[in-house]
């Protein structure tokens, strides 16, 4: 079983993943930590706390960041256009969820966790990297403790999404993610290259809503309007960015990959890009030397990836 805390900002696509993550078999979700990203963190923990309930999670869920690691960057607006004015895609959520709430910051309950099941644990964060970061920063021995981390964010051979060289999750904090990639832990980093060529059509999905049970119709329904989003990339689907990033977690085999220490560009016009040096690339001395080398996967097995969410949330 791989135990499983999800790092998250729910978020459309972090709703599929996280019925991913709670359906696998060989998965077991032992917490969810929130962060803002794809709305504030109020709306994005309401979010989790909300999925939680239709889709009978036990994980607790703990409340992250409202800002990033730096506080005096700039605030930006949330991306309303992509994930809806609540962040799963407009459709009907109560604002207050009776559930409750686990007591601790989510960074809190990362190191706790981390610190009660040594080696074992695996870090998924498809949001901003700032709760990780945070944890980092108050228990640095936790980089020795987890499993590996596994992220969904960057771009290194193809552009961003939200500037022409940088990605949403790392451009929302790229110290955050700075201090996360060049930590001393194994990070499997699921960028644009691969999510972006990543997608489920309308039609696969309202297939398995078809067949599936309430919580597949419920991810069906609020998916619809990040969809219509999609429509200037993708032919009536989208990209399931954050599954990927669950996905390799069972299947890293369907996922091809360089490695090489990475470091993020944190302020002016390439705020948030994402850069390697490939291990055995020789350079003269640099900002990357020293630093632990990373898993950057560049290549995917899309069908099979799409397949394999299918099969989990369908349970088939
Ligand atoms: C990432 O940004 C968010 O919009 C998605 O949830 C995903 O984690 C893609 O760039
Ligand atoms: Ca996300």
């Amino acid at each position: 079983m791989h135990k499983v805390i999800y790092d998250t900002d729910p978020g459309v696509d972090d709703a599929m993943a996280l019925l991913f993550l709670h359906r696998h078999p060989e998965i077991d979700l032992i917490g969810i930590t929130t962060v803002f990203g794809n709305a504030s963190v109020e709306t994005t923990t309401r979010n989790a706390l909300f999925l939680k309930r239709e889709w009978s999670i036990a994980a607790p869920v703990a409340k992250g960041a409202s800002v990033t690691i730096d506080p005096s960057r700039a605030e930006r607006e949330w991306p309303a256009m992509v994930h809806g004015d609540n962040g799963l895609g407009d459709i009907e959520v109560p604002e207050k969820i009776d559930v409750a709430l686990d007591p601790r910051p989510a960074h809190r309950f990362i190191i706790d966790t981390v610190r009660a099941n040594p080696g074992e644990v695996r870090l998924v964060a498809v949001g901003r990297m700032t709760n990780l970061a945070r944890a980092l920063k108050e228990d640095p021995e936790i980089a020795g403790l987890v499993k590996d981390v596994v992220i969904m964010g960057g771009n290194f051979y193809v552009p961003g999404n939200v500037s022409p060289v940088a990605e949403a999750n790392i451009h929302g904090d790229p110290e955050a993610a700075d201090i996360v990639m060049t930590a001393p832990w194994k990070v499997a980093v699921i960028a644009l290259d691969v999510t972006s060529i990543t997608t489920m059509s309308r039609s696969y999905l309202g297939e398995m809503a078809a067949k599936g049970d309430e919580a597949v119709k419920l991810l069906d329904a609020l998916s619809q309007s990040y969809i219509d989003f999609y429509k200037h990339a993708v032919e009536d689907g989208m990209m399931v960015h954050d599954s990927c990033a669950a996905v390799y977690v069972v299947a890293p085999e369907l996922f091809s990959s360089i490695s090489g220490a990475v470091r993020v560009v944190c302020g002016g016009i390439a705020d948030g890009q994402t850069i390697i040096k490939p291990d055995g690339r020789r350079f003269p001395p640099g900002d990357w030397d020293g630093l632990p080398s990373q898993i950057i996967c560049t290549g995917i097995e899309s069908e099979k990836v799409i397949d394999l969410i299918r099969k989990a949330l369908l349970r088939v």
